[in-house]
Formats: structure tokens, sequence, C-alpha cells
């Protein structure tokens, strides 16, 4: 689906093709680098081709999970995904992480991905998303509360990065 970015710039946002499995490693690798909110050191990502697609075809045909990627024309921009459980006492929740690239932040493309993220889930008939963000990821903070996320707890010492401890808060929304 296309949509309008905040400068007018259009993107295109849809499901995850194993097709993508090539632009998926090379953007993972451009927002390790940029971002330090992320779980990965740049170099702790070692994912070759050939898994990355096997990744990327399981979540496609799981009923659990979802993968979702927003191109501007051929540059894949941003990433975002959920992920659930088959076992019956957690199958109604889902865990998600998104990014977007430093050059199209503060253009709204996370909030329209979001969106359609959040429509993905109640679809699959999840009724709870959870997420971890970095207590000073006040971008995401902001944007997850104006989504609907409230902030459920605190994970102390959830990251270790560049000799620091960081907190992380978690937080859900019912769908
Ligand atoms: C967090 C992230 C996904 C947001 O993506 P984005 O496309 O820039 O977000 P959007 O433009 O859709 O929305 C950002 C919102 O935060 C607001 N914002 C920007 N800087 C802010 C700040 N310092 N404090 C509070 N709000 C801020 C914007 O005004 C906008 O809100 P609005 O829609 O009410 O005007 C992106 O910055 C990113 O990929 N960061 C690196 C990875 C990351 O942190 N992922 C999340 C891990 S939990």
């Amino acid at each position: 689906m296309e949509y309008k970015l905040k400068n007018d710039t259009k993107i295109i946002l849809r499901d995850v093709l194993v097709s993508d499995a090539g632009a998926v490693l090379e953007y993972i690798h451009k927002v390790n680098v940029e971002s330090k909110n992320l779980m990965r050191e740049p170099a702790e990502f070692k994912m070759t081709l050939k898994e990355e697609e096997a990744f990327l075809k399981s979540a496609i045909e799981s009923n659990d999970s979802c993968f979702l990627v927003a191109y501007h024309d051929d540059l894949l921009i941003s990433t975002a995904g959920f992920k659930g459980s088959a076992l019956k006492r957690v199958n109604h929740r889902v865990s998600f992480g998104i990014s977007v690239l430093k050059e199209y932040q503060n253009l709204g493309v996370a909030r329209i991905v979001m969106k359609d993220l959040i429509k993905k889930a109640i679809e699959l008939k999840k009724t709870k998303m959870d997420l971890e963000v970095r207590v000073d990821n006040f971008k995401a903070i902001h944007l997850y509360e104006t989504l609907g996320f409230i902030k459920e707890g605190i994970i102390k010492r959830g990251f270790y990065v560049d000799n620091k401890y960081v907190d992380l808060l978690i937080m859900g929304k019912l769908l």
C-alpha cells in the first residue's frame, strides 16, 4: 500500500517477501550501525542470505508472526515485525520491534508502519502487544504512548551499552 510522509515522499508498505532477504540484510547492517537502541552490536549480526531467506519464509508462513517492509523507491527504509508463540497460554500475545533508517526518521514512517502492524495483529486474533524500549528512547516512547501503549514495568539493567547499564521500559497494548 502507498503512503505519503510528512515531506510528501511516497513510500510503499507491504508484507515481506523471501526475495526481500538481500535488502533486509543490507538494511539491518545499516541500522545496527546507526542505532544503539536495538539488541545487537553491528558485528553481532551474522546471518547469511540463505539464513535470512529461511527466517523470512518461516515468518511469512507463521500464524503468529508478521514482518513488514517499507520502501522508498528501491531503498528499504523500515522494517517492523512481531513474533508470537504457538503455546496456548501465551498464544494471544505478540512482541514487536521496529526501526527506520536515520535519514527517514521524524517523517511519520514508524507511525504508519505501527498502525498497520497493530491491524495485522488484530487480524491474527492477538489480544496483547508487548514491547521493550530503552527508558531514554523518548521518541519511541512518545510514539508508542500515542498509539495506546501503556507503561507496565521496568527491566533494571536491561541493556549494557557503551560500558553502561540502561534500564528498559516494558510497554503493552490490549488489542
Ligand atoms: C523510534 C523510531 C522507530 C521512530 O521512527 P520515526 O519514523 O522517526 O517515527 P515517527 O516520525 O513516525 O514518529 C515520531 C514521533 O516522535 C516525536 N518525537 C521526535 N523526537 C522526539 C523526542 N526527542 N521526544 C519525544 N517525541 C519525539 C515526533 O514528533 C513524532 O511524533 P508525532 O507523530 O506526534 O509528531 C526510529 O527513530 C528508529 O528507528 N530509531 C532507532 C531504532 C529504535 O529506537 N527502535 C525502537 C526500539 S523499541
